[in-house]
């Protein structure tokens, strides 16, 4: 099989050795790929983006299958347009894909279907979004309705934040239209988990959780990143939390889709709350989680292009996937600075020693010297039978990959 596989995270290098691993593929394009998917066995960048630029290289190149690693080309149609040319595409269409694209489209079909999620308002008009700030209970939470790059929710102490917040979002129009519509919902507290899966819209089948660690210091502190690792499987997400999940949220969001009549052979990622008076769900993602596909995928043993292939012909509800039974986590060594202003530029180095992969994401291949060209620049693996034992694997592998500035966390699967 030709594979054509989009994006250019740490996510999509990690996408793209886990299919190379399929013995049914020869090639896999990346668009445009990164520093790792440039060097990794089978794959081949190709610098473009465009959706109906990547249509065209599809039919010329004959690609057997698409895959789709970020939301933007989901909630764009890419896959609507694959399959009115009648290629081959893995993920939701565009109206599915609104679970992920809009807030208030995914609140509304929980409601309907009877998710459990915090309660909210859905708001477009400032002075009433205001007026519901003077009598709502602190902290709550204010998030923009489209996509920001992450960077759309706001955890409010108090009435002052949170009429900041909704100022910026809806007056000084920071996210540049994503805010114009927000949501204001309930503050949860507890412990986050991230469940990956896979559906044919008929069958949901979720791959081990994670644990995602989204501040950029120690103990959780500092500003919110991309992510600076993750542990999976994560170690809250116990038997009776899995059940919660899977009556509460994960089967009600099939019949959601089912009724809804979504065309929906995808991932399906849940990012999930667990507290003291249940497990709720927080949001859909619509493609795989980054960095948690580092760790989720090197846990899976089955080959991920018949497990595609089986959403593909609805056979989900036939299919088992295989995991390794151990504890993975990949630590995430960004560039200094980050998620505030870096530098970019500086040489990688990859000693042999290192034992488990490293999948790159801000990284360059430029005449076959690697360098850091974004802020979370690559993730380094770690396997073992328990955490200790991968926790420790990490860590030294990260001994022998070197950049300048190179920043990490060092509480990776540690902290709460
Ligand atoms: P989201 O994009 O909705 O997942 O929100 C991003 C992050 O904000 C989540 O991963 C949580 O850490 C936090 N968050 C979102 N909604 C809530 C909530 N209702 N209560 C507490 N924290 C939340
Ligand atoms: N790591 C969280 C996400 O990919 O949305």
């Amino acid at each position: 099989m030709k594979l054509l596989l989009i994006g250019s995270g740490g996510r999509e290098h990690a996408l793209a050795w886990k299919l190379a691993k399929s013995a049914k593929v020869e090639k896999i394009f990346v668009a445009p790929g990164n520093g790792g998917t440039a060097i990794e066995n089978k794959c081949e960048n190709v610098n473009i983006t465009d959706i109906d630029e990547l249509v065209k290289f599809a039919q010329k190149e004959i690609i057997d299958l698409t895959i789709v690693g970020p939301e933007d080309p989901l909630t764009n149609g890419i896959v609507n347009k694959f399959k009115k040319e009648g290629l081959k595409i893995f993920g939701p269409a565009e109206s599915a894909a609104q679970l992920e694209g809009s807030k208030s489209f995914s609140k509304e079909f929980m409601k309907k279907y009877g998710v459990k999620t915090a309660e909210y308002e859905t708001f477009t008009n400032v002075e009433e979004a205001l007026k519901y700030l003077e009598k709502c209970p602190y902290p709550t939470v204010v998030k923009a309705d489209g996509l920001a790059a992450g960077k759309g929710v706001a955890i409010c102490e108090n009435k002052e934040e949170a009429v900041t917040a909704v100022k910026s979002y809806m007056v000084d129009d920071i996210f540049n239209g994503a805010g114009q519509k927000i949501i204001i919902e309930e503050f949860l507290e507890g412990v986050e988990a991230s469940i990956l899966s896979i559906t044919d819209g008929k069958t949901i089948i979720p791959f081990i959780s994670g644990k995602d660690h989204k501040q950029i210091f120690d103990g959780g502190k500092g500003p919110n990143t991309g992510g600076m690792g993750v542990l999976a499987p994560n170690p809250y997400v116990t038997e009776d939390v899995m059940k919660d999940f899977e009556d509460n949220i994960m089967a009600k969001t099939l019949t959601g889709i089912r009724e809804e009549g979504f065309d929906y052979k995808g991932i399906i990622f849940f990012g999930i709350m667990i507290t003291k008076k249940g497990t709720y769900l927080l949001e859909y993602n619509v493609r795989m989680g980054d960095p948690e596909t580092q760790s989720v995928l090197y846990l899976m043993e089955s080959d991920f292009v018949e497990v595609i292939e089986a959403a593909l012909h609805e056979e989900l509800d036939k299919t088992i996937i295989k995991w390794n039974d151990g504890v993975c986590i990949n630590v995430v060594l960004a560039s200094k600075g980050y998620p505030g202003e870096f530098t970019k530029g500086h040489e990688i180095t990859i000693d042999e020693k290192v034992k488990d992969k490293v999948f790159l994401a801000g990284a360059k291949a430029e005449d076959g010297i690697l360098k850091t060209n974004g802020g979370r620049v690559l993730s380094v693996i770690g396997l073992g039978k328990t955490l200790e034992e991968a926790r420790e694997d990490a860590y030294e592998n990260i001994k022998f990959v070197t950049f300048e500035g190179a920043y990490w966390r060092t509480d990776i699967g540690t902290h709460k």
